[in-house]
């Protein structure tokens, strides 16, 4: 034996292929001069330097034996070896018992993460918590091209990192040009992210056009029918009889029209239709004889009585219907009988109809503007190609969008970049077959306060809204189109759609409900990284996925423009002097 024994002071006791105990006799000659060790921090365990196991520590424990002697018991979770330099995931080359074991180094800490990914494809906009010199990139190509999920209870920081994230895509560029080929859509309900994108194409209430006519016929029903009525039936056949007729009037040229085709149509000639057939009389004898006081028409048998009718076949009824409101002859004499829909069943139907197309606040939807934006106006509005001006960022305010209609109005909107992917993979396969990349316009829909659009629930005012995006969570990443969520309450979000998703930024999340759900959803080798869940700072988050070298626990970069809050500050407001408020212009807004 040698003279001088050398004092070991950790070394590893157990292995399993999960965990790694370690015992300590002194803590204080263990950790790095200026370091501390705690929950989270990284440890090289070794016995040549070819070859790094590093792990990052779980739990400390302290033991006192008989003699009253301490000893430091640490539980930590292998992460992967360091060999020739490189990080390596899982690996088990380590020769056991090993028996050197020692806080890792910054440079190999730094090892793990800024070497483990290519530098051209390395987007970065977080440092690795417990040591704020430490970045950690993730694979850009593989952080857009899956969906996103970013959950955390307010005030942990989402807001914040939804702006970090899309500010650092927008301002990342590979050469010397103004605007890069970054495309993003912000559902924005709360009003945050103007602030936050000054040079984004900004559409709220007042700018906002959407074609009715591009809805389709489950959004088009959903908004102007009644679903749990009695003569919803009635209604719903009329209505697609009348739509598809409408369509056909304005797309003479076009014969293969149908219901849902995504064609003009003039949703006033179907009031007016529907009026018409509400107060219909006819001739009992002959009933394409129609009662209608018309000055311009011969009557069929003018020769005897006036109130024998106009003779319409059945297409010609209704092109006279869709003209204007008609008046009809007074029900009296024998051969006189109302018409099909004159019993009162689409009464209701017609008074909500009209309510809703003439109201002020759906006028985005149903008004003049509509009617004459045309489908290319619509997408080119959307997607930040407008003639005037071409913007990375397009955020979509909805916080003036009527509740009645929000379901309906996001879902067009996604439904028609979902599509417009769809039929450019299209148009670039046919125009080259051996096409790789299927769209050189790849797209990132964003959506705060995801549960409120894609909520856990069949309730009929989120189906359509939910079903544009379950969707897009299924088949987008092949049209280019992806999503980000982010939500305080992901227990509430449509599971079809989190499922989906494979990059998670878990912020500080205290409700047990969505902790659990959330835990569900992830990978169970996380270890203890997630019970660190409720414990984050604001703009601390775990970070997981397919982008990432390893799950970890970062600190989120600030952003460059914040996005502005809803916080009130009451405290400061309510000590200044009393503020006058005007009734009259409130009233005024209520009332549009
Ligand atoms: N990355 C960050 N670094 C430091 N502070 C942050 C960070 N992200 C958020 N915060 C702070 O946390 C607060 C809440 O952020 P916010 O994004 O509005 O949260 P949420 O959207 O989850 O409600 C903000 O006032 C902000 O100052
Ligand atoms: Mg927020």
């Amino acid at each position: 034996m040698s003279d001088v024994i050398e004092k070991i002071n950790a070394e590893v006791i157990s292995v399993y292929p999960n965990k790694v105990k370690i015992s300590v006799d002194n803590l204080e000659d263990f950790r790095l001069a200026d370091e501390s060790l705690k929950v989270g921090s990284y440890l090289r365990v070794s016995d040549n330097d070819n070859v790094v196991l590093i792990a990052i520590i779980e739990n400390f424990s302290i033991e006192v034996n008989d003699s009253g002697a301490k000893k430091y018991l640490i539980e930590a979770n292998p992460l992967g070896i360091i060999k020739n330099d490189r990080f390596i995931r899982g690996g088990d080359s380590l020769a056991i018992p090993p028996k050197k074991v020692e806080p890792a180094t910054e440079d190999e800490i730094k090892k793990i993460y800024e070497h483990s990914i290519l530098q051209t494809e390395k987007f970065s906009f977080a440092s690795l918590s417990s040591n704020l010199n430490v970045r950690i990139p993730v694979n850009g190509n593989k952080f857009f091209n899956k969906h996103i999920a970013v959950v955390g209870s307010t005030g942990s920081g989402k807001s914040h990192t939804v702006s970090t994230i899309i500010q650092k895509a927008v301002s990342e560029k590979s050469g010397g040009f103004s605007l890069n080929n970054s495309h993003v859509v912000i559902f924005d309900i709360h009003s945050e992210y103007e602030s936050a994108f000054p040079d984004a194409n900004f559409i709220d209430i007042n700018n906002l056009t959407l074609p009715y006519w591009l809805l389709n016929s489950e959004e088009l029903e959903e908004i102007l029918l009644d679903t749990g009525e009695r003569d919803n039936y009635n209604q719903s056949s009329v209505f697609r009889t009348l739509v598809t007729e409408n369509k056909k009037k304005y797309n003479a040229g076009n014969t293969k029209i149908f219901y849902d085709t995504p064609v003009f149509f003039d949703i006033n000639e179907i009031m007016n239709a529907l009026i018409n057939l509400k107060n219909e009389i006819k001739n009992y004898k002959a009933s394409d004889h129609y009662m209608i006081i018309d000055d311009s028409y011969t009557l069929v048998d003018g020769s005897t009585k006036i109130d024998s009718g106009i003779r319409l076949n059945e297409e010609q009824r209704l092109l006279k219907y869709f003209d204007g409101e008609l008046k009809f002859h007074p029900t009296k004499g024998q051969n006189i009988s109302k018409g099909d829909y004159a019993d009162g069943t689409l009464d209701k139907f017609s008074v909500r109809f009209q309510a809703k197309i003439i109201q002020n606040r759906l006028d985005f939807l149903f008004g003049d503007k509509s009617k004459k934006i045309t489908f290319e106006e619509t997408l080119q509005q959307l997607l930040g190609y407008t003639k005037d001006k071409e913007t990375n960022v397009t955020v979509i305010d909805l916080s003036g969008v009527p509740f009645e209609v929000l379901s309906i109005t996001v879902s067009l909107i996604s439904r028609m970049i979902f599509e417009y992917g769809y039929f450019y993979k299209r148009l670039r396969t046919k125009k080259n077959a051996t096409e790789k990349i299927n769209n050189d316009i790849p797209i990132l829909l964003v959506y705060e306060e995801a549960h409120k659009y894609v909520p856990n629930s069949d309730l009929a005012k989120f189906r359509s809204s939910k079903k544009s995006i379950e969707r897009i969570a299924k088949e987008g990443r092949k049209y280019g189109v992806t999503l980000l969520l982010a939500s305080q309450r992901p227990s509430e979000i449509s599971e079809t759609i989190f499922s989906q998703c494979n990059n998670f930024i878990a912020m500080r999340l205290t409700n047990p409900n969505d902790q659990s759900y959330v835990k569900k959803l992830l990978p169970d080798t996380l270890g203890t990284l997630i019970d660190k869940m409720p414990t984050l700072k604001a703009g601390e988050a775990l970070l997981i996925g397919e982008s990432i070298i390893l799950p970890s626990i970062v600190q989120i970069d600030p952003c460059r423009n914040p996005p502005s809050s809803n916080d009130i500050p009451y405290w400061e407001i309510w000590k200044e002097e009393w503020k006058l408020l005007s009734i009259d212009e409130i009233k005024m807004e209520w009332y549009k």
